[in-house]
């Protein structure tokens, strides 16, 4: 008898046991796949050198800097509000800024993951529109705009 509902016991034990183990690969094998088709979209962007950025997608991208962005960048990028000023938010306008070795893979990045007191936002927007940020915020910076008038 004792014998008997120890080995229920075992049984039903190693039942749980299973099931949770096919949980964990069934989730394993989700969040794999969804990294890997995610990384997929983000190789096959970077092959086509970047998605050029349309003005309606530049458009949008000021709506959303405007709306997610501006309480710490400024509406003009300098970063000159009392939050900005308070995490050390950098200016976009500064040419020296930029010098800083600013590649767009960095931006996307830093805007998707979140760097230091800024937040992330790669829940929040899709990657194109991440890169359309990126895009917009690069527009404030004063010598790229002279520099490409020459
Ligand atoms: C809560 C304030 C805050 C908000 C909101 C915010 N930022 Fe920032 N941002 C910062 C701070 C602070 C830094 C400096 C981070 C550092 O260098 O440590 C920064 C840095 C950056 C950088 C430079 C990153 C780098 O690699 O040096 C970019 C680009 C940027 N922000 C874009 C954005 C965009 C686009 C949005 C809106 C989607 C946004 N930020 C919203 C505070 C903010």
């Amino acid at each position: 008898m004792r014998f008997d509902l120890s080995r229920q016991a075992f049984r039903s034990t190693m039942m749980n046991f299973v099931k949770g183990v096919a949980l964990f690969i069934a989730l394993a094998l989700c969040s794999g796949y969804m990294l890997h088709s995610r990384s997929l979209a983000g190789q096959e962007k970077q092959e086509k050198d970047e998605p050029t950025v349309s003005p309606e997608q530049l458009a949008h991208a000021k709506a959303l800097f405007a709306e997610k962005c501006a309480r710490c960048h400024g509406l003009d990028g300098t970063s000159k509000t009392v939050l900005g000023g308070m995490l050390g938010a950098p200016n976009f306008t500064d040419a020296r800024w930029w010098k800083n070795d600013v590649d767009d893979k960095r931006l996307v990045q830093s805007i998707t993951e979140g760097k230091g007191e800024m937040p992330a936002f790669g829940k929040k927007f899709t990657r194109q529109e991440i890169v359309s940020l990126v895009a917009y915020v690069r527009r404030f910076n004063k010598s790229e705009a002279s520099t490409s008038n020459h």
